[in-house]
């Protein structure tokens, strides 16, 4: 039996963060959902429970509560900011609305005689967003964190096991976070530091073989890191009851189709390729709207596979698809606002013919999933290619998708890249989208009016946050040149600066 902590999620769009930092002090930790029963949170493998933050205020009757009855289990519990204020709202405590919304680093004292500061200086600096703040402790509880806008930035009741922070311990501005965090995984909760990406490998596989049974697996492999290292797991699980489909649809990078081809198929997966791109343009035909857009590309994806499961022997399979954790996030997974559908996610439709599917992978960041990958042995050129989502150049060409733009976007993707890492230079993500904006230009003697390409190129470890990358200007100059040189139907090319959030790092 291995120990875990398992955070509960009321809905933040930071809460994985919380089990990722957990995970990065080597004890295992899962997000559950905030209405899972008591009875599955007894297993005496939970060493302990975190509550995330979330959006809501704890007195509007439609904000998810909590059985009280919960913290009579006997486990250390604690709470982050909305799960701080429903802790002592559920406890009897107070819980109101303050002037101003406080947000950004802040100074607090600590109390380091608590278990969860122990060690830590009396000044630190942590992160606070909060509307709501507790203004009266509930019984058996003493405050032992308070800064100048905050009375009670933290309390414990130490009888109890129970912890909770107003502030967010899981996010770098908190400059001290994972301490508290290891204060509370190990001297709270007793953990060990026992848990081991190797585990994961194990405990993967074996739910697989259980969840598959004597059935087979269809994996909608893309060529990335993420679909390649659900395919390597399938297969360790089930050998060659795995059958891998590549779908072309005509929305990927120049030369990328022969190139999975030929990294895949030598692989023992059964790779089969599929040639669906006049397919994908007709059904995207007129669409402009991006979400529209991911939504029938996602629905073109499951056909295009329910089509070659039919052209199988039989219609026993499961579905396995490299789902990570920022996609469902961000296709509103829970209680968090929706972003927008990933393909893999809100483009699925309601029935699938599929026996199930197969997400081994849903709860990892991309960086954890490249360690997965290592560990089974991928290729480094698999394991370190930069993301592609799944919809592909359909969400990097603004507006209707035709083959025409999806060509320039190929033609320009294929110079950027090919001037960057010449130059040594390897954002997390880079790329050429096309704009839906023509204007005049002056090409030779003569009037031009043709398309805007966009570079993006972005720095980020958890692609939740991003900062765009500073490519010297004189390179930015000579990848525009030959953009506007090399490739026809194109007379601008402009640099995005931003930074995500307030955008994101796709440009759709
Ligand atoms: P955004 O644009 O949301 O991108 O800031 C975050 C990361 O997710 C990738 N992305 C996707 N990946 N299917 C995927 O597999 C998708 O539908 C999808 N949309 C975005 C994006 O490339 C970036 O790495």
């Amino acid at each position: 039996m291995k120990e875990k902590i398992v955070v509960l999620d009321f809905g933040g769009q930071y809460n994985q963060l919380i089990a990722r930092r957990i995970r990065d002090l080597h004890v295992y930790s899962e997000i559950l959902p905030f209405q899972t029963p008591l009875s599955e949170l007894e297993d005496p493998s939970i060493k302990g429970i975190i509550f995330t933050g979330g959006p809501n205020s704890v007195y509007h009757e439609t904000s998810p509560h909590i059985d009280e009855k919960i913290f009579s289990l006997g486990k250390p519990i604690l709470g982050i900011c909305y799960g701080a204020q429903l802790m002592a709202y559920t406890l009897g405590g107070k819980v109101e609305p303050i002037a101003e919304r406080e947000y950004g680093a802040r100074k607090v004292e600590v109390d380091s005689t608590s278990a969860l500061f122990q060690g830590l200086e009396k000044q630190q600096q942590v992160f606070m967003s909060h509307g709501d703040q507790v203004t009266a402790l509930p019984q058996g509880f003493r405050c032992i964190s308070s800064s100048e806008t905050c009375p009670n930035a933290a309390f414990e009741d130490k009888k109890r096991n129970l912890y909770a922070v107003q502030f967010h311990p899981e996010v770098e501005h908190s400059l001290k976070g994972q301490e508290m965090l290891t204060n509370f995984a190990y001297s709270i909760c007793h953990c060990s530091p026992s848990w081991k990406p190797d585990d994961f490998l194990a405990t993967k596989i074996e739910e697989i073989r259980q969840q598959v049974g004597d059935h087979k697996v269809l994996c909608a492999l893309s060529g990335g890191v993420d679909s390649a290292v659900v395919a390597a797991l399938v297969s360790r699980a089930i050998g060659k009851r795995l059958t891998c489909v590549f779908v072309d649809h005509g929305l990927l990078r120049k030369n990328e189709a022969k190139q999975v081809a030929e990294t895949f198929s030598p692989m023992d997966l059964n790779f089969i390729k599929v040639d669906a791109a006049d397919d994908f343009f007709a059904h995207l035909k007129g669409v402009e709207e991006p979400e529209q857009k991911r939504k029938i590309i996602g629905k073109c994806f499951i056909e295009t596979f329910e089509k070659e499961e039919q052209k199988l022997d039989s219609n026993d399979y499961f579905l396995a698809q490299g789902t990570i954790y920022p996609d469902r996030i961000e296709s509103g997974l829970g209680l968090s606002a929706k972003i927008k559908s990933h393909h893999n996610v809100g483009g699925l439709p309601k029935d699938i013919q599929f026996l199930g599917l197969v997400e081994p992978l849903k709860d990892l960041f991309k960086d954890e999933v490249r360690a997965v990958g290592k560990l089974l042995g991928l290729p480094d050129a698999i394991v370190h290619r930069q993301p592609f989502p799944g919809p592909g150049l359909g969400i990097r060409v603004v507006g209707e998708v035709t083959p025409a733009k999806v060509h320039i976007v190929q033609e320009a993707d294929a110079i950027f890249r090919e001037e960057l890492e010449q130059n040594g230079i390897r954002p997390s993500q880079y790329f050429a989208a096309l704009s839906n904006m023509r204007s005049v230009g002056v090409q030779g003697d003569s009037r031009s009016y043709d398309y805007a390409v966009v570079l993006r190129a972005v720095q980020t470890d958890d692609f939740m946050t991003a900062e765009p990358y500073e490519i010297p200007f004189s390179l930015l100059k000579h990848i525009s040149e030959r953009i506007i040189n090399e490739v026809k139907g194109v007379n601008r090319v402009l640099y995005d600066s931003t930074s995500k959030p307030p955008s994101t790092i796709e440009l759709e």
